[in-house]
């Protein structure tokens, strides 16, 4: 391992907030990195959702992040490392239960574009030929290429169990400050909290980014079909997103909006907008709506910080704001919770406390 070899015999009490993919994911990251080399490690996570009601539950579960990183390298990296973990994940029979799954298809924009920032993390990224074009009324430029799909809803239960496994508890509560985990006991606070985050200490960069989706039942459809006019800004146009049992059909992107309610205009502009782009869909039996809020930041903030409560002081690593593309970046931003953890161990290692 990267911080030692031999185990060390320091008490570390993990405090996971949130249950998104976020959340459990860190929590497996850093079981998998420590828990041969600390003893005893106690992870617990604490939220007042669970699945299925999380954001990450009712998201489509596809891996894609925006076109452009605008030079956040960074996050490409990590959407690129959580391609590649899911990927290898197909070769083992666990990806049924973990919701993972190949799916290809199209992105389409209204005018040429530069290629996109992942078009060398997917596989088979090509330029529409006219032929592909001219399915597409209205659309002159787009790419093809085979992604990914991480569901939510089987894969947030897997992780679940995964961590019940191996001795995680899980506690259903609100968390109202950093306090009253530092009072009982957690050494370390890791902040997975998504859109809420807010709640415990302001962050002006963090605004929701409501999401409205309809799921229908079109099992003829095999292709994910996203569209970009760079006008209306990201996911407020038209999408539609096969999954292993329902279609997703979006989108709407309302920043600054907080309300978790389906709104019927809503509804009624994406349903017409899609049938535009899949007339086919009008065949379709529409199963449900459902409405969320994307963490939208300026960028992930992953990092560590100490807060001082009084005379004590509790190390927190904060990982949220992964906006519309949390299930496509989120083992490489677990990856690195789980780094920077490290970086807190080998501290406390090398304290008075520590018995090697
Ligand atoms: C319509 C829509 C479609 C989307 N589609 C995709 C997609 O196809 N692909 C993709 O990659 N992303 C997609 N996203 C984005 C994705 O859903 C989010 O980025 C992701 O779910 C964020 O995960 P999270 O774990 O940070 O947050 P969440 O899933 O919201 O989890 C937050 C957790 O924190 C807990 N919590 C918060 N505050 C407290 C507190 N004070 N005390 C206790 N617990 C607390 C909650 O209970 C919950 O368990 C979509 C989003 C929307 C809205
Ligand atoms: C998580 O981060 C948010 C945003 O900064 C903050 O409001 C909240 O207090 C943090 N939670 C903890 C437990 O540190
Ligand atoms: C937010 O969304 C809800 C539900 O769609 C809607 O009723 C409300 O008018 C919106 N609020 C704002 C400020 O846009
Ligand atoms: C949105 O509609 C679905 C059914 O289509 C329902 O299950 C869900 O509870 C609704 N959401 C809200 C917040 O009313």
């Amino acid at each position: 391992m990267k911080t030692c070899e031999k185990t060390l015999n320091i008490n570390m009490r993990v405090a996971v907030i949130g249950a998104g993919v976020i959340g459990l994911s860190t929590a497996q990251s850093i079981y998998e990195q420590y828990h041969s080399i600390i003893s005893p490690l106690t992870i617990e996570v604490y939220a007042d959702r669970f699945t299925p009601l999380t954001t990450s539950d009712g998201a489509a579960g596809f891996w894609q992040p925006y076109l452009y990183d605008k030079g956040n390298v960074q996050e490409t990296k990590w959407n690129k490392e959580t391609f590649d973990y899911l990927l290898s994940t197909l070769s083992s029979p666990e990806c049924v239960k973990m919701g993972v799954f190949l799916q290809s298809g199209y992105n389409l924009c209204t005018e040429p574009a530069p290629e996109p920032s992942f078009k060398d993390t997917v596989l088979g990224f090509r330029r529409l030929t006219e032929r592909e074009l001219q399915m597409f009324p209205g659309y002159n430029y787009g790419w093809f290429n085979t992604a990914l799909m991480v569901e939510g809803k089987s894969y947030l239960p897997w992780l679940m169990e995964w961590l019940e496994k191996r001795g995680v508890k899980f506690y259903q509560r609100k968390i109202e400050s950093f306090k009253e985990l530092a009072e009982s006991g957690a050494d370390v606070v890791i902040n997975c909290t998504g859109i809420r985050s807010g709640e415990l200490q302001p962050d002006p960069d963090l605004k929701p980014g409501r999401g409205q989706i309809v799921k229908v039942d079109a099992p003829w459809l095999k292709h994910w079909i996203l569209t970009h006019d760079f006008s209306t800004g990201v996911y407020n146009s038209p999408y539609i997103i096969p999954g292993s049992r329902l279609v997703t059909v979006g989108g709407v992107f309302q920043l600054g909006n907080w309300s978790e309610q389906n709104n019927s205009i809503d509804h009624k502009h994406i349903w017409e907008e899609a049938c535009r782009l899949e007339p086919s869909l009008k065949h379709a039996r529409i199963v449900e709506d459902w409405s969320g809020l994307r963490p939208v930041r300026s960028k992930v903030r992953l990092e560590r910080e100490t807060i001082k409560t009084g005379a004590t002081s509790i190390e927190v690593i904060h990982n949220y704001g992964h906006g519309g593309f949390g299930l496509t970046i989120h083992r490489g931003c677990a990856q690195e919770a789980a780094r920077l953890f490290g970086q807190i161990v080998e501290k406390k290692g090398k304290g008075p406390q520590a018995r090697l």
